[in-house]
């Protein structure tokens, strides 16, 4: 879920490691202050902003693509991998000399940085006012308040029932065409690697019928597409029983227990012309009832992003990832079964874990041979303090060592990204169009069901339009058409 660079479907070590960010945009709804926030890290962070944006809004702020005029800048941050604090990091000494010039600027850090360091980042950065937690943002305008009287805050509780379920969030950077919807919140894996448990806290899933409304309402005002976000959208689970008993005696609604692919239908449902995506999959949990329900809807896209990590056994047990490869393949091997060779899959790989073997590596091209991605998001293993691996485990493995072995797995990727796309040539293929192409006004771009991008020639055809094309030529990350009528 990490990096979401939309045109760029393999992402080249470089850039994998250095951490993308998206700022809001211009909005003049009359309010009388200016609120600028830039978000790192995965598309939860992202539609975590546009929640914040929401209560912001309700509390006088518009939204600036300029954070010289803004009142408040907020940074939304990200803890994944160290690199990702290192650029928020130089970023806030970059906002030094701003502070200096207009000191009465509020300067807020969210999200899982805020999260990790607590009011420790108040002390190492001097000019930070505010430290607020993934669970705390419904405090922002209290905390705001405070900071413009002085008083610097913190606030990084972690709630078991957050999932702000009731607030409309407001889009920043949207094409218009397609949306997140946060469906779940935390995550209970305890990966070894992984730091999101600590920042994001104990799993809880979102009231379905609040998930449904906002994409019906999406749908309404002209979005054609939603993804349904949570680290791990496959252990969604919901019951008005357990979730909300006061909801079940007004209602008097029958127990009963909503999992993902009962969710995924009702989504599915709101009409056949929204799209409907979701990220993340983990493989010990995605189910075949899933995949049943994935076929059984032409509008539930035929895209799984089902992160691997390594394709050695041992490795994934000292990760916590609780399968093993034999399970992993299984699983890949019944999405064939079920959705057949064009379902794309997608993977997340770590090189260079705690005690990796070179045969262990091996495993993990060879897993990737077996599998043939369409495209993955490739990192290095980078140590994160409290985390199991942190405590259990030596970080052995040396600097070169893991780039070399993560350039290995990124040429394995270009070359099987490439293959998976000369498969599509000849093709026909529906596209939703999501706008200009990059290189010229003269081309749209749009996305198939396997959620690569697709470039053609644009006719009459606009943003948000259902197009049906002939796939001509590739590359290892674009495939190219042409409109059949
Ligand atoms: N919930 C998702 C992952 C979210 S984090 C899942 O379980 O698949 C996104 C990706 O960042 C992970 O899949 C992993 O590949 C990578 N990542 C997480 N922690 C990392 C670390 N300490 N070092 C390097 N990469 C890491
Ligand atoms: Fe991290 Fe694992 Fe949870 Fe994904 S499933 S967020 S990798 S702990
Ligand atoms: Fe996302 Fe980064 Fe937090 S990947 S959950 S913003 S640590």
């Amino acid at each position: 879920m990490e990096n979401l660079i939309k045109d760029i479907d393999i992402i080249p070590a470089e850039e994998a490691q250095a951490c993308d960010f998206k700022t809001t945009e211009e909005q003049n709804t009359g309010k009388q202050k200016k609120l600028y926030i830039e978000s790192y890290g995965c598309q939860m962070n992202f539609s975590d902003s546009e929640i914040v944006a929401s209560i912001m809004k309700k509390n006088g702020f518009d939204t600036t693509s300029d954070y010289e005029v803004a009142d408040v800048i907020f940074l939304n941050t990200c803890s994944i991998r160290e690199k990702a604090e290192l650029t928020v990091r130089k970023r806030l000494s970059q906002f030094n000399q701003i502070k200096k010039e207009k000191p009465e600027m509020t300067i807020g850090v969210l999200g899982c940085m805020a999260e990790r360091l607590k009011d420790k980042l108040l002390e190492e950065e001097k000019l930070v006012d505010l430290v607020v937690g993934p669970d705390a943002y419904r405090d922002l305008p209290n905390l705001v308040k405070g900071a413009e009287d002085g008083d610097k805050g913190v606030n990084t509780f972690l709630s078991r029932e957050e999932t702000y379920a009731d607030i409309s969030p407001v889009r920043l950077n949207s094409n218009g065409v397609s949306a997140f919807i946060s469906i779940m919140r935390g995550c209970d894996n305890m990966c070894s690697f992984c730091v999101v448990p600590f920042t994001r806290g104990r799993e809880r899933s979102r009231d379905p019928h609040s998930i449904v409304k906002e994409a019906q309402d999406l749908f309404n005002q002209g979005f054609r597409e939603v993804t349904l976000l949570g680290q791990n959208v496959d252990s969604y689970k919901w019951s008005p029983e357990e979730n909300n008993k006061a909801r079940l005696n007004k209602q008097g609604e029958v127990s009963k227990v909503y999992n993902f692919a009962k969710l995924l239908e009702m989504v599915a449902k709101v009409d056949p012309k929204l799209r409907v995506r979701f990220s993340t999959s983990h493989p010990k949990d995605i189910t075949d009832e899933v995949l049943y329900t994935m076929k059984a809807y032409d509008n539930i896209c035929k895209y799984i992003h089902l992160p691997v990590q390594s394709g050695n056994s041992r490795v994934l047990e000292l990760m916590n990832r609780t399968y093993d490869r034999d399970w992993y393949l299984e699983r890949v091997a019944k999405i064939r079964e079920i959705l057949g060779e064009e379902c794309g899959i997608s993977s997340d790989m770590i090189a260079g874990f705690c005690s990796e073997t070179e045969e262990e590596h091996q495993d993990t091209l060879t897993l990737m041979d077996i599998v043939k991605y369409d495209f993955s998001y490739m990192f290095f293993y980078s140590e994160r303090p409290g985390t199991l691996a942190a405590k259990k485990y030596e970080d052995d493995i040396p600097l070169e060592v893991k780039k070399r072995r993560l350039q290995e797995i990124i040429q394995k990727q270009t070359q099987h990204s490439l293959e998976r796309n000369q498969m599509d040539i000849g093709q026909i293929q529906e596209v939703l169009v999501e706008g200009s192409s990059k290189r010229s006004d003269e081309q749209l771009k749009g996305r198939n069901s396997a959620n690569k991008v697709v470039i053609f020639s644009k006719g009459d055809y606009k943003k948000g339009d259902y197009v049906r094309l002939k796939i001509t030529d590739c590359t290892a990350a674009t495939l190219f058409g042409e409109v059949i009528s």
